[in-house]
């Protein structure tokens, strides 16, 4: 895609990413409105979501708190280079185009069998307590969110959490550092991308930086204090048959400020095969997408080798 890359610009459209209200008492309504923007958008925010604001000032705490530690501390939770897999602590800082300005942490928080408890800080000391007790909470979020989409399929409540794996299904904290940086206008945090996870759940911190791609343009996301935001992956798009959008986005960074960023990932068991749920393909409605697992899916999607 012809993405302007000189100036991380974005226009001022006349329209603006969805806000939905989860405290409404209209269910119908709250329902229609998420699925409305996963189908047109595939990015809303979400208020009176049911997490407090304590909580996720305490998330942002501690993992400002863990990002604020000299290097050799951080490195104690890196990202093994001999490691196949993703968990740990990565540093990521080039000033040359094209690359990734991130510090990220990455660990899983979901469920209980698969954490290793290796990769997630001991400094601050109450990290764990309250990653433990935001996951509780994320995970309440994303099966309302997962089940009001199932319903926006046609499908049974749980549809979706089930083509995901069930109880299986694996929940990622990544926690993004952007420092501040001398050429905002040459460098990206996050260059721009589709996440291969099936939905994140975002807090950040105050600063602006997340742009989204639709109808030929690039939004700025708005920094709303008592928001989540919430972005639809390559798994919901390819599980609906194409019915939910996967948000293109990337990450602008800022010549003075530090910007954080904590989103969560929905992310399917590795051994679930990512293809459109039987129920949804019919003589008028043909399959978009090849039955492929997870796994294989990933590991394509990341070397960048055809998928379909
Ligand atoms: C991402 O997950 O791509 C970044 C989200 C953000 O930093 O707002
Ligand atoms: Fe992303």
């Amino acid at each position: 895609m012809g993405v302007e890359r000189e100036q991380h610009t974005s226009s001022s459209p006349s329209e603006t990413i969805p806000i939905v209200d989860l405290s409404d008492p209209n269910d119908e309504l709250v329902a229609r409105a998420v699925v409305k923007a996963s189908q047109e958008w595939g990015i809303f925010h979400v208020v009176n979501h049911g997490i407090s604001t304590d909580l996720i000032e305490r998330l942002k705490e501690v993992g400002k708190q863990f990002f604020d530690l000299p290097e050799t501390e951080k490195k104690e939770v890196a990202k093994r280079d001999d490691s196949e897999d993703f968990e740990g602590y990565t540093r990521n800082l080039k000033y040359t185009e094209d690359e990734v300005w991130a510090d990220n942490l990455f660990h899983r928080i979901w469920p209980p069998s698969c954490l290793n408890f290796n990769y997630w800080p001991k400094n601050p000391p109450q990290y764990r307590e309250v990653v433990e007790e935001y996951t509780k909470e994320t995970k309440k979020l994303s099966e309302r969110l997962l089940g009001v989409l199932s319903e926006g399929l046609g499908l049974q409540h749980d549809a979706l959490k089930k083509g995901l794996g069930g109880d299986k299904t694996e929940y990622v904290m990544r926690i993004n550092n952007f420092p501040p940086n001398p050429k905002p206008d040459l460098n990206l945090g996050l260059p721009e991308h589709t996440d291969i996870i099936a939905m994140a759940i975002i807090v950040t911190n105050e600063v602006p930086g997340l742009q989204i791609f639709k109808d030929d343009q690039w939004f700025d996301v708005q920094y709303i204090p008592s928001a989540i935001t919430i972005t639809i992956g390559d798994q919901l798009l390819r599980l609906s048959n194409g019915k939910y959008k996967n948000v293109l986005h990337r990450v602008t960074v800022d010549k003075e400020k530090q910007r954080m960023s904590w989103p969560i990932f929905v992310d399917a068991n590795p051994d679930v095969v990512i293809g459109p749920l039987p129920e949804l393909i019919t003589g008028d409605n043909p399959s978009m997408f090849k039955p492929i697992t997870c796994k294989d899916f990933k590991f394509r999607r990341l070397f960048k080798l055809p998928v379909d």
